[in-house]
């Protein structure tokens, strides 16, 4: 095997132990013998509200409006935990199965429905496994994403596959998507018009998907899903019902690799929606 491949697997490999270690993951953090002193991860409650970071700034008002898809879900029901009551007929009735991905892409077509067409290279539909019981939600792609045409391929990206392998998990197995389709210049959020604009094939997606679980990531995606404007500081972490589906949020990855210390929050969420689809749970010491 030829040197520099030893040394990209050898690099990867660290990458990866690191990651664990962040997590918490006490049987790689003892392997790699570091000398870090042990950190216990940070209860859900003393999260530190970043002052400013992408999951943070509330949605302006105006992105209130009640979703294209009518919602039979009160926003302050919304909020409420879940309990494991089944979705009400009418919140079934109101979702549309039988539409596929590549019919919800197909009517998608050439999106110029908002401004954001005039700079995007490429549509960024969503990608994975159309029978996924697992989906992810983000914001909108980044300049990687709209270069190759695919959700979380840059930075973040690779740390969003990193968590869902850390879950026992490969990409292929899930389903994930954005908020909006097409990159806001500069990697600015989404501002309302263009989440009123695209959301609406979100919701249809999440309709033909019919997952067990919505992560959502970042505050973009649990704002827009419960058509609320509050922290994700509140709701991190916590089970809440959107249109009779199970919807998690957590840290967005962008917010990880900046606050790495958040990571640990991260994987309790992430052991939830584990024990939630039946994954095996392993039991990890908090180092
Ligand atoms: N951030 C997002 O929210 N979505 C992507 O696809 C990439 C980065």
């Amino acid at each position: 095997m030829p040197e520099s491949a030893d040394i990209t697997r050898s690099e990867k490999l660290k990458q990866r132990l690191r990651f664990y270690e962040d997590l918490g993951l006490a049987p790689f953090y003892r392997d790699r013998g570091s000398s870090r002193s042990p950190q216990p991860p940070s209860p859900a409650s003393s999260v530190v509200t970043p002052s400013h970071s992408i999951e943070e700034p509330p949605l302006p008002k105006s992105s209130l409006k009640p979703p294209a898809v009518p919602s039979p879900v009160a926003p302050a029901k919304a909020f409420l935990p879940l309990t494991p009551a089944p979705p009400s007929l009418f919140e079934t009735a109101n979702r549309n199965q039988s539409e596929t991905l590549l019919q919800i892409r197909d009517d998608l077509g050439e999106c110029t429905r908002c401004k954001l067409h005039t700079t995007r290279n490429k549509i960024v539909f969503g990608d994975g496994n159309p029978q996924a019981k697992l989906v992810f939600v983000g914001e909108g792609p980044g300049a990687d994403e709209d270069a190759q045409g695919l959700p979380f391929v840059g930075r973040a990206g690779k740390l969003l596959t990193q968590m869902i392998e850390a879950m026992g998990l490969e990409r292929r197995d899930v389903y994930i998507c954005n908020v909006v389709k097409c990159r806001p210049p500069g990697n600015r959020q989404p501002e309302p018009d263009e989440v009123e604009a695209c959301s609406p094939f979100l919701f249809r997606q999440l309709d033909s998907l019919q997952p067990k679980v919505i992560v959502c990531l970042g505050a973009t995606a649990f704002q827009t899903l419960l058509q609320s404007n509050r922290s994700i500081s509140h709701f991190r972490g916590q089970w809440l019902d959107f249109r009779g589906y199970k919807m998690l949020p957590t840290y967005h990855p962008a917010y990880l690799l900046r606050n790495p210390a958040a990571k640990a929050n991260v994987w309790k969420d992430l052991q939830k929606v584990m024990a939630e689809l039946g994954l095996e749970v392993k039991k990890t010491k908090a180092k």
